[in-house]
């Protein structure tokens, strides 16, 4: 692998003097800090984008074709990688639902790393698509896209791998919940399979082991939506990757009580806990996808009346978004 892919979990002490959810019902709270990944700002999207190139490679592929919205992270850290590897990519770019282009810091980013960048809306995404592929195809490159059913099961791989890690950071008391944001599923995906390999693993050893509920949060799709897409990744995954003990099925659940209206969409809770987390922790956490996804969580414990609970909320990174929605937070 080209980058250093483990980051560190970090116990949040202070959780119950600025967390009404984690006062007085012994529920604790620690963080995955994928934040922290070494390359360019961090996130899950290095653990996806460093696998895609991998595969691409090994694939014999000479071009990558990245995809995504103004705000996304994906094009940010792939294009960053591409650009590092001197690996040639495409980056096809979504307008807003409402037809306009925004301007983020990792759009710009992604828009500067001497690739060139195709905008597209609903309408015409498919056909451009195919045009940036035969463009490649025509100089005899072969193309990597990285949401063709072929690429999916390396990106979900990769938290897979990720599942192992937190399983060996979790010291003698295995987590009791895993939180994450769930945007298009792959992520998710790979800590199921990743948990049901695990545990198949274990009862091969004749071990019996608890695990943690793994609560997906939705932060654009409907919770059945999430769940299409969740299946098809596993599907598509496990293709390639068989079970070893189809019998073990991971504890997971997908819930929409953060959802807002959909992607993009926040409200002066998830900003007010954006930035109490920041005032007492030190971490950004920015409104689009871990801020949602935390204020979810919260949710969550107060409608299932949580108590005595050790938490693990992965903040899955973001940091130039963060940033870009400061004075948002701030204000
Ligand atoms: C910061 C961040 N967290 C979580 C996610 C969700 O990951 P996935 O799309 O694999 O569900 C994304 C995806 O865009 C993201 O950028």
């Amino acid at each position: 692998m080209t980058v250093n892919l483990s980051s560190p979990i970090e116990k949040i002490k202070n959780a119950s003097d600025f967390i009404e959810e984690f006062k007085n019902n012994g529920n604790t709270l620690y963080v995955k800090r994928e934040d922290l990944l070494p390359f360019c700002f961090g996130g899950n999207k290095v653990r996806l984008g460093t696998y895609y190139l991998e595969d691409a490679k090994k694939k014999g592929c000479g071009a990558m074709v990245i995809h995504g919205s103004g705000t996304s992270n994906m094009c940010r850290v792939l294009a960053a990688l591409c650009s590092r590897e001197q690996f040639p990519c495409h980056i096809l770019t979504n307008a807003e639902d409402d037809g306009t282009y925004i301007q983020t810091c990792n759009n710009v980013l992604f828009s500067n790393c001497g690739f060139p960048v195709t905008y597209c809306d609903q309408y015409d995404e498919e056909e451009k698509l195919q045009r940036i592929r035969a463009d490649f195809e025509a100089k005899g490159l072969k193309v990597y896209y990285i949401y063709d059913d072929d690429s999916i099961p390396a990106a979900v791989q990769s938290y897979v791998d990720a599942y192992k890690e937190i399983t060996g950071q979790a010291g003698d008391t295995p987590f009791d919940y895993i939180f994450i944001t769930l945007g298009t599923g792959i992520t998710f995906s790979g800590l199921l399979r990743g948990q049901e390999d695990y545990v198949a693993a274990q009862k091969e050893k004749g071990k019996d082991i608890k695990v943690p509920r793994i609560v997906g949060v939705t932060i654009s799709r409907t919770t059945e939506r999430a769940g299409e897409f969740v299946k098809k990744y596993s599907t598509l995954y496990r293709k390639e990757n068989p079970a070893v003990d189809s019998n073990v099925v991971a504890d997971f659940e997908i819930y929409g009580g953060g959802r807002l209206g959909g992607y993009g969409v926040f409200d002066d809770d998830v900003l007010a806990g954006c930035r109490t987390f920041y005032g007492n922790t030190g971490i950004g956490l920015d409104p689009i996808y871990s801020g949602k996804s935390f204020y979810a969580m919260k949710k969550y414990i107060r409608e299932n009346n949580i108590t005595e609970k050790k938490i693990l909320f992965v903040q899955t990174g973001s940091a130039p978004l963060f940033l870009n929605y400061a004075e948002k937070i701030f204000k």
